[in-house]
């Protein structure tokens, strides 16, 4: 459904992705699990069309998306929840997803698509009228993951989506994650918490200094191999 190639990028002169190979079947969730400046973050820019491709390729669907610019991304399905600045703070909870359906605001369905996101989110709907700032933690990511459901998107990106989360509002979001797949989305998220990540993940890689080191099945990865991947990227 998504498949990036030997894909370069970076900000100005400097890469950062040297040539990544990913991809990410329908239904699928799919972790790339990498320390911290492991590249993760550009990596979801880069699909998402908010850093520049060097070289490489990356394919939605059968047609290369390098060169759309966001909202583009939107009308084709794909969504984004960023790690950071993903909710607005003065803004209410309902005034928040609608905002994450800006590509198709006039369209008299995102009301109703509010409240078929309450249903995945019951605990967001309780504080449906409240500001975003006014949310715990736990529930302002799920604010987050909601919001970029209101594009109806068919791939979801999300970034460190537990971090900052205690871990019962970390196991919580996971398993909303779980009920979003469920719902018919495929997920590509980018992790540095490699067992939260397992809880959901089918398929990872392990990104290691901009190259991808390690691809496995999530049955079949082993928590200890990857945290030695990891101390190697630090020495
Ligand atoms: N806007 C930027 N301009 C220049 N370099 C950046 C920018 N954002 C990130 N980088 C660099 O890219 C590398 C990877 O960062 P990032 O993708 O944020 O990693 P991760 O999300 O895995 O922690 C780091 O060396 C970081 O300093
Ligand atoms: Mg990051």
């Amino acid at each position: 459904m998504l498949e990036a190639s030997n894909l370069r990028s970076g900000y100005g002169r400097i890469e950062v992705l040297h040539g990544v190979d990913l991809r990410v079947e329908r239904g699928e969730v799919v972790a790339v699990l990498g320390p911290n400046g492991a590249g993760k973050t550009t990596l979801l820019n880069t699909l998402f069309g908010l850093t520049n491709v060097y070289s490489g390729s990356v394919n939605y669907e059968g047609r290369s998306i390098v060169g759309l610019k966001p909202h583009e991304l939107v009308k084709l399905g794909l969504s984004y929840a960023p790690q950071l600045g993903n909710v607005f703070s003065e803004l209410t909870v309902v005034e928040n997803l609608v905002m994450g359906a800006y590509v198709r605001i006039r369209d008299p369905g995102v009301k109703r698509d509010v409240e078929e996101v309450f249903k995945l989110f019951p605990e967001l709907e309780k504080r449906r009228n409240q500001k975003a700032k006014t949310l715990s933690g736990g529930e302002r990511q799920m604010l987050a993951v909601a919001r970029a459901l209101m594009s109806r998107p068919r791939v979801l990106l999300l970034d460190e989506p537990t971090s900052g989360l205690s871990p019962k509002a970390g196991s919580a979001l996971m398993s909303k994650i779980r009920d979003v797949r469920s719902s018919g989305v495929t997920i590509l998220l980018v992790e540095q918490n490699v067992r939260r990540a397992l809880e959901v993940a089918d398929r990872v890689y392990v990104l290691i200094g901009g190259r991808i080191v390690r691809e496995s099945p999530a049955s079949e990865l082993k928590i200890e191999e990857v945290e030695k991947l990891f101390l190697s990227a630090k020495a």
